[in-house]
């Protein structure tokens, strides 16, 4: 009696002192295992007088009784001071700053493109698109520029190699062959713009040999001038938000439209810093005119029952403009830093507010 006793407490000791619950296992081995020293003790149960084994064998059942309750109950003890261990070591200090965060920036270049898209529209115009690769056909011959006519000197163009044909593809120049596309896939009334990649062989401070323009073409019945002016003049004041912003029409030349004006927008110049806006000069923005019959016949359409207007602009041009930027260079030379001082946050509001 006195020795199961001894074991007794002797169990129960070791399952006090066990400061983890790998401990507590390994106590519960050494005793309840299948060598355990109780185990082994209930196994020689056998060899006991049957008045002795019953009198035995109910303390031993005790003893495991009270052993198995131990270590539940110093396993619950265990787990819970685990638990509040990893608490304590991964407390979160909540007055320690925030990690400094790299936040991108939205490019002029894409800024001002989607305020032009956002502000047209406005007016009812969807996005159209077309390949920078073009043919000679699109790019000059549909839009009335013939073989022999100087304005394919004008345009700096990048050619392919001829193909067995003897055709050249070009890098398209401008955005105008788009209005080809459109007029032949659609049907009037028709009202798109057309943003996108153009190429010349150029290269300065106001040049780049690939560049943006974004193009419109509106075609329906009975349009006229005044159509072109009301549409662009909104446009002008909205983008560069300026309500009262003066906006002139300079007759001039394209071969795709006829008559063909130029338009100007109204600025000061003070201490050498630019202001857009009413003033005693005059900066010119975008190409546009009335369809010319010739391009439209040539995508299919009769001039006697539909005209329209269409116009073009750099789209640079119009970003350094409105955000004040000096050179056209660094807009594709992923300059950080410039990123940084002209880019936009995501967040930002684009500043289009209709007048
Ligand atoms: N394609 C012309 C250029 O690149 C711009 C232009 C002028 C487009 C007049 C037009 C337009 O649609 O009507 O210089």
């Amino acid at each position: 009696m006195q020795d199961h006793l001894q074991l007794k407490n002797e169990i129960l000791q070791k399952i006090n002192s066990s400061s983890d619950l790998n401990d507590l296992d390994d106590v519960r081995i050494q005793f309840l295992g299948k060598k355990g020293s109780l185990t082994l003790l209930m196994k020689q149960l056998g060899s006991y007088e049957p008045e002795k084994r019953k009198e035995i064998g109910q303390k031993l059942n005790e003893i495991q009784k009270d052993v198995l309750e131990a270590i539940e109950n110093k396993k619950l003890v265990l787990r819970k001071n685990h638990l509040n261990k990893k608490l304590e070591n991964e407390s979160i200090d909540i007055s320690l700053p925030t990690r400094p965060e790299n936040q991108g920036r939205i490019h002029p270049l894409t800024k001002t493109m989607d305020e032009v898209v956002s502000i047209f529209a406005q007016m009812g115009f969807s996005v159209a698109d077309g390949p920078d690769i073009e043919s000679d056909y699109y790019n000059f011959t549909a839009l009335n520029i013939p073989q022999e006519h100087p304005a394919r000197q004008e345009h700096d163009t990048f050619y392919f190699n001829a193909d067995a044909n003897g055709d050249r593809k070009v890098l398209r120049t401008h955005t105008s062959p788009v209005q080809i596309r459109t007029m032949e896939k659609l049907k009037p009334p028709l009202r798109v713009i057309v943003p996108g990649r153009t190429y010349r062989s150029d290269h300065d401070a106001t040049h780049s040999p690939m560049f943006h323009q974004c193009e419109g073409l509106v075609i329906g019945d009975n349009l006229n001038m005044s159509h072109l002016k009301g549409c662009l003049i909104e446009f002008c004041r909205v983008f560069f938000g300026v309500e009262d912003l003066p906006v002139r029409f300079r007759p001039s030349y394209f071969p795709f439209t006829e008559p063909s004006a130029e338009v100007d927008i109204g600025c000061s110049k003070k201490d050498g810093e630019l202001k857009i806006g009413p003033g005693d000069e005059w900066l010119e923005i975008l190409g546009s005119g009335m369809v010319n019959p010739r391009v439209l016949q040539n995508c299919g359409i009769d001039p006697n029952e539909h005209q329209g207007f269409a116009f073009g602009m750099g789209l640079e041009r119009i970003a350094m403009l409105k955000y004040g930027i000096p050179d056209l260079r660094p807009f594709f030379e992923s300059d950080l830093r410039w990123m940084k001082h002209y880019g936009f946050f995501s967040y930002e509001q684009t500043s289009i507010h209709q007048g």
